[in-house]
């Protein structure tokens, strides 16, 4: 079992912060990388053009290993999400007999492209929305999903949690599902991988898109993006000199050359050896490599227990276990609760969490303690 982490954070030490799906804080660690890549820049003689591609593989292969990828060259380099699935939909075969499934409020950026391609295409959206009643909630809510795939399904897209109360989605269920129809998986992973488990040989989607700046404890403006077999040969959403084969020759670049690199990395950012923010994501990862993932979800597990209890007891609503992530949880509130107070109290408390209409998304990571969780509690239930 892991235990607590907090020194190697710069959190202060009189605010409780369990907001970690809104952005997570910086190691320590993290931040001298960060700071070693700004002064790299001091003298660009120390930057070889070796360095523009060297950088990004050992991203790869450390991104490679937590999500356990064979082929490294699945992965490449994003700015955000809305960029890895821009590349998605520009190489979608669809047309007006297909339909594109996708959980009810979604994260924007995976919810703009399809509409898009639903104004464009005359596709069909099916927005599958959570159960309005909160018995077996996420239980239904997968079930809604599984019966919304059929024939006519070119592409199922959702988290492997919901962003706004860590719904799980069981995507092997949808995997087979979606196998069945020939339809593609597409995951956005941004408010799980880091924190909870995700094997690509198992779940094998089509692709997984990740922000670095939530559960992968990395910088903002850097995420990875990992492309399944479905992409190889299709068309990027820029033409960037360095996916071009052999751009690792600079004195040869102007001799263009109409073949991308291989595999997936055709689809990678321009600029993405950039020299602050790849060393920073690349800490973070191995750090998270070390921790591993499922020993960060059973850390999770065991300082919310006890507060969940108490607040159930309260009257509070928590989805079963077995269909949320323990790093990432909504509470809902018993009917008349006085949403402004509780806001008050929060802020007074120097409690950091979101707060969305009757709902509090709460997400804690391994610089958290059961003792903050129980604070959050008395804070919500006095
Ligand atoms: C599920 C999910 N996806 C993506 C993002 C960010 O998207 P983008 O990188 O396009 O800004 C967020 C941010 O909160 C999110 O919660």
């Amino acid at each position: 079992m892991l235990s607590n982490q907090r020194k190697k954070f710069s959190l202060p030490a009189n605010s409780i912060y369990l907001n970690c799906s809104y952005m997570s804080p910086l190691m320590k660690e993290v931040e001298k990388a960060g700071v070693e890549g700004m002064k790299r820049k001091r003298n660009p003689a120390t930057i070889s053009p070796a360095n523009f591609f060297d950088q990004t593989e050992i991203l790869r292969d450390e991104y490679a290993k937590l999500i356990n990828v064979k082929e490294s060259k699945r992965i490449v380099v994003i700015p955000s999400v809305s960029y890895g699935l821009a590349n998605v939909a520009k190489n979608l075969k669809a047309d007006q007999s297909h339909n594109i499934v996708v959980a009810g409020e979604q994260f924007p950026s995976n919810v703009y492209p399809w509409m898009k391609i639903q104004q464009e295409k005359k596709i069909q959206l099916k927005t599958i929305a959570a159960p309005s009643i909160l018995k077996d909630r996420g239980k239904i809510w997968n079930e809604r999903i599984l019966d919304a795939i059929d024939s006519n399904t070119k592409m199922v897209a959702l988290g492997n949690v919901h962003w706004a109360d860590g719904t799980k989605f069981d995507l092997i269920e949808i995997r087979k599902r979606t196998r069945d129809v020939g339809a593609l998986l597409v995951i956005d992973g941004s408010q799980s991988v880091g924190a909870l488990a995700f094997d690509i040989s198992q779940i094998q989607p089509d692709a997984l898109i990740c922000v670095g700046y939530k559960w992968m404890l990395g910088p903002y403006s850097i995420g990875l993006a990992y492309y399944g077999d479905y992409f190889d040969g299709g068309a990027p959403v820029e033409e960037n000199w360095m996916n071009r084969k052999f751009s690792e020759d600079f004195a040869a670049l102007v001799l263009y050359q109409e073949n991308y690199q291989s595999t997936a990395l055709r689809y990678e950012v321009g600029e993405h050896s950039n020299f602050i923010l790849v060393p920073m994501m690349l800490t973070a990862l191995k750090q998270i490599n070390k921790w591993k993932p499922e020993n960060i979800q059973q850390y999770c597990a065991k300082i919310t227990r006890k507060p969940i209890e108490r607040l159930r007891e309260a009257g509070f609503w928590v989805e079963d276990e077995n269909y949320r992530g323990h790093h990432l949880f909504g509470i809902r509130l018993p009917k008349n609760t006085d949403m402004e107070k509780i806001k008050q109290q929060l802020q007074k408390n120097k409690i950091s969490v979101s707060v969305r209409g009757d709902a509090i998304r709460v997400s804690p990571n391994l610089y958290n303690t059961e003792n903050d969780l129980m604070k959050l509690v008395r804070t919500l239930t006095t």
